[in-house]
């Protein structure tokens, strides 16, 4: 019935016809997860979405705005699919404009991440936000999840990266915030509400970016370590032997080569035999500085100090691309694992070897049969500590031992004073460990902003915060 209304007032082309078309907008990356939904609306402009938002208001629908579908805690699925309309961005896709004197773009929240970046690369520009889902992630997403992604030790999160958006609000009305100022200080800065609000506050159309000069050189290296705790010296340490110039250093357990390996068989191991630990680092600029030389120099006196057991340094562009290979590989290898529980855990940079030393021994001495693979950005202090449970489980033993990995760890989180979502954002999934380990007076201000712009709660409710019906 809401399906021919919709499609009665927004016409057949914004709305999906079939619910056997729904199948990929109701399913999450990982496939632990289908859901159901009432329809899936697909508007071209902005002004499509602010008609979409005023006739599901009036038809008594709410919204779940959806980017690429790549979001890892539910924030973008329904959960109460015969009240629930799915919008997805994907046909809001345009390059509105690159302003190279500017250093800034405009660009609409269903542009891919990667279109993004090869766009402003072919004007000499650079946007600096990568991850592993960027052929599929869109901007509005990254900007709603406030992603972070492999190069924030040295560039920020997306919200270092925008300007000012545009936004379509719970009423409907069009919220023009698209200036590319670099400063203006003219009050509170609204755009910062919208960013990491995962479409519970309004429907993020366009975003005003900033860009960089492109590095023109990049160095890119992988060291083999004794341990957790030996790479986050050397991470302390590179970043003034580098001048700060490092973007990325990523530590992977040798489980983690095996699970891309996994995935992709075609891989080349880049270092022989096994050690106890890798990391993978890159430095970049341009100008006058030797990045090559840099790198090298770095990497001789990390070996003076004994603190790195191995070492290659990529001379091509292929090289390059097989050691990326490895870190993007890895996750593919843990979803074909199946039902696992996968965290985004920060703590204090320099309590990191702690935390992970104590998560790993709790695991092991609680649940021995599981594999625990910690993997991820150690430089901001964030590590993915993965458990993937037995494969002869059963799917309902699997969520129990999950649900259970799940507990022990974010209980040492809060005992460290850290957070159970560094870069992935609340969803669903995470929205009542959130609520059960905040403050109320924290819970109280997020509850009197969602009332203040959304007050019918019709904007990816049960997303962050409980729905109200
Ligand atoms: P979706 O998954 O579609 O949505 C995410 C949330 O944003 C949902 O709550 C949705 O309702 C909301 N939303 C989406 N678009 C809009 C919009 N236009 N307006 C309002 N709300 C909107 N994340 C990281 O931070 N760092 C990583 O390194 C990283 N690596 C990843 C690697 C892989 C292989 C995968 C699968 C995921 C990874 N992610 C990572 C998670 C994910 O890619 C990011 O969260 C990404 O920003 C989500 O973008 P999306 O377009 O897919 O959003
Ligand atoms: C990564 C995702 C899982 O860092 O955040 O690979
Ligand atoms: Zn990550």
């Amino acid at each position: 019935m809401y399906l021919e209304r919709l499609t009665s007032i927004l016409g057949e082309d914004l709305v999906l016809a079939y619910p056997a078309q729904f199948d990929r907008y109701c399913r999450d990356w990982m496939g632990d997860v289908t859901v159901g939904c009432v329809a899936v609306l697909r508007p071209r402009t902005t002004e499509d979405v602010a008609q979409a938002v005023r006739t599901c208001r009036d038809l008594g629908l709410s919204i779940v705005p959806q980017g690429g579908n790549t979001g890892l805690v539910l924030g973008g699925l329904p959960d109460d699919p015969a009240r629930q309309v799915i919008l997805s961005l994907e046909r809001l896709n345009r390059i509105r404009k690159i302003e190279p004197a500017d250093f800034s773009a405009i660009v609409e929240a269903g542009c891919i991440l990667q279109t993004v970046k090869n766009a402003v690369a072919e004007k000499d520009l650079f946007f600096p936000l990568a991850l592993g889902a960027q052929g599929s992630c869109q901007i509005g997403g990254n900007i709603s999840t406030n992603a972070g992604g492999l190069n924030v030790l040295r560039y920020g999160m997306m919200r270092e990266q925008v300007f000012g958006l545009e936004v379509v609000l719970p009423d409907g009305r069009i919220w023009n915030g698209l200036s590319a100022l670099r400063k203006d200080n003219r009050g509170i800065d609204l755009k910062h509400l919208f960013i990491g609000a995962e479409g519970t506050l309004g429907i993020v159309t366009a975003a005003a970016i900033k860009l960089l000069p492109r590095p023109t050189k990049v160095a890119t290296g992988l060291i083999a370590v004794a341990s957790l705790r030996d790479a986050v010296s050397i991470y302390s340490l590179c970043r003034s032997l580098c001048s700060d110039l490092m973007t990325a250093f990523e530590f992977l357990p040798p489980s983690a080569l095996a699970l891309a390996k996994e995935a992709m068989p075609t891989l080349d191991y880049p270092i022989a035999g096994e050690h106890p630990a890798y990391a993978l680092m890159e430095i970049a600029g341009s100008g006058l500085i030797d990045i090559d030389a840099l790198m090298e120099s770095t990497l001789a006196e990390l070996y003076d100090r004994g603190l790195v057991l191995d070492g290659v340094l990529s001379s091509s562009e292929k090289q390059t691309r097989n050691l990326w290979a490895f870190r993007e590989g890895m996750i593919h290898g843990i979803a074909n694992r199946g039902r696992h529980l996968r965290t985004d855990i920060s703590v204090a940079f320099s309590r990191l070897p702690d935390f992970v030393g104590q998560a790993e021994s709790l695991l092991g001495l609680k649940l021995p049969a599981c594999q625990a693979v910690s993997y991820g950005h150690v430089g901001d202090g964030n590590v993915h500590l993965d458990v993937i449970p037995p494969s002869d489980l059963t799917e309902d033993e699997k969520i129990h031992v999950v649900e259970a990995a799940k507990d022990l760890l974010f209980d040492l989180v809060y005992e460290f004073d850290g957070s159970i979502s560094a870069e992935h954002g609340l969803g669903r999934e995470k929205r009542d460990d959130f609520i059960k380990s905040t403050p109320p007076v924290t819970i109280e201000l997020l509850q009197s902003i969602k009332n203040a712009i959304d007050p019918d709660g019709i904007m990816n409710p049960g997303c962050q915060l409980p729905r109200k019906n």
